[in-house]
């Protein structure tokens, strides 16, 4: 056990491996700052990113996730006084990590309790403007037709009509993230027929939360802390500044797509298991692409050797834009964990990576509550671990 090194601050004389193993297993409800503003699907705990950036980063440094999905890593780096760098390929996590690291005007928040006190409440399913059709992109509202869900796309896209009457950018991004997290929580996976009513009310006391929320990461995060997101593939990080001027990343705290294992980024389930794109109409970004993109490959077991080598594509990449010694700490789950993680070491081997182990050389196993996901069956099981990997950059 040779990491992390004592100059580090906050866990001098500690045992970093104990705060770590105690945070990894941490089965609290994620909350706190800007972390409940989406429920980005596989996110990971605040807790955890916290601990991990802690021992093994100074501020100051750069912290970087390459599959950064809803942005804990970088809302827990940015709180630390570390500058943040993430990356997604998938728009609707930069769209949300965005969000979720934007300070926003006074004036901005006047305006947004404003909309959710006064205009979200008139938000009618008898209204109809002439031109709300133009709110309603009939490719991205796929499968929102049915009884359940059609009059929550109706208030949705009516909203949507409203945001003009914000006075920016980032209050209009601001509301629709608001948008997003009610449509969410009354749209994908729900079996019951909620009121419109319901749906209002909770709109308007999402807005008010996440309020609370982003002044409690105002005041967390470091007067110009620097933070830089991009919405691109982990193989192509070294193309892009600031690493394409040469800087290097002191730290990666990540969760990538797993083996075997898929999860739905880019949809939502309605009416049963209808997938459909609204997240991306609401959020306002660009889709159009397979689940296959977001998982490194597609549900196929025969597609594992595709997920082996874009996987091996990405962290060669990572790699070339971490400094020498810089330490990467993953969360990995595999449905099939025998024969897939000494697959995932044997890549982490050839892209430059050796392997920090425990006391005893012991890895850290975390079991994973109730999460959705789809596994092929016999790896179900396997499936409900995540294994937390720690390397140092050779
Ligand atoms: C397990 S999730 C990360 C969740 C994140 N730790 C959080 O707390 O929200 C994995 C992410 O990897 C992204 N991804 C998949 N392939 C990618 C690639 N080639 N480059 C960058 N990101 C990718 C997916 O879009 C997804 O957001």
């Amino acid at each position: 056990m040779l990491l992390p090194d004592t100059t580090k601050p906050q866990y001098v004389g500690e045992s970093w491996w104990a705060a770590l193993r105690t945070a990894a297993r941490d089965q609290s409800h994620i909350a706190g700052l800007t972390h409940r503003f989406y429920r980005y699907p596989a996110r990971f705990s605040p807790t955890f990113a916290g601990t991990a950036i802690a021992i093994f980063s100074r501020p100051g440094e750069i912290v970087l996730d390459p599959y950064m999905g809803g942005g804990t890593t970088i809302v827990e780096a940015l709180s630390r006084g570390r500058e943040a760098i993430g990356g997604d390929i998938n728009s609707l996590a930069t769209f949300v990590t965005r969000v979720k690291t934007t300070p926003l005007a006074d004036h901005s928040q006047a305006a947004l309790r404003l909309w959710a006190d006064e205009v979200v409440p008139t938000l009618s399913y008898w209204l109809t403007p002439y031109d709300l059709a133009a709110f309603i992109c009939p490719r991205r509202t796929k499968n929102l037709t049915l009884p359940k869900a059609r009059p929550i796309k109706k208030v949705v896209a009516l909203a949507l009509r409203t945001l003009g009457s914000l006075p920016n950018e980032p209050a209009r991004d601001f509301a629709r993230c608001a948008l997003l997290n009610a449509a969410q929580l009354f749209l994908n996976g729900q079996r019951r027929q909620s009121s419109l009513g319901e749906f209002r009310d909770r709109l308007a006391a999402v807005v008010h939360e996440m309020l609370l929320g982003a002044a409690k990461f105002k005041e967390a995060a470091a007067q110009g802390s620097s933070c830089t997101l991009l919405n691109c593939s982990a193989a192509d990080l070294g193309k892009q500044p600031p690493f394409a001027s040469g800087r290097k990343a002191n730290l990666v705290v990540t969760s990538p797509p797993y083996p075997g294992i898929h999860m739905l980024y880019h949809r939502w389930q309605v009416d049963g298991r209808r997938e459909t794109p609204a997240p991306y109409w609401i959020a306002g970004c660009q889709d159009g692409r397979g689940n296959a993109l977001y998982n490194f490959a597609d549900r196929l077991a025969t597609a594992e050797d595709k997920y082996f080598a874009e996987s091996l594509r990405t962290l060669t990449a990572i790699r070339s834009v971490m400094a020498k010694g810089g330490t990467i700490v993953q969360l990995v789950a595999f449905s099939y964990p025998a024969r897939q993680l000494r697959r995932y070491l044997a890549n982490m081997e050839t892209a430059s990576f050796e392997e920090v182990r425990g006391p005893s050389q012991q890895r850290l196993w975390r079991d994973v509550p109730s999460r959705r996901w789809h596994a092929n069956s016999k790896g179900k099981l396997s499936a409900a671990r995540e294994v937390v990997l720690i390397h140092r950059a050779l």
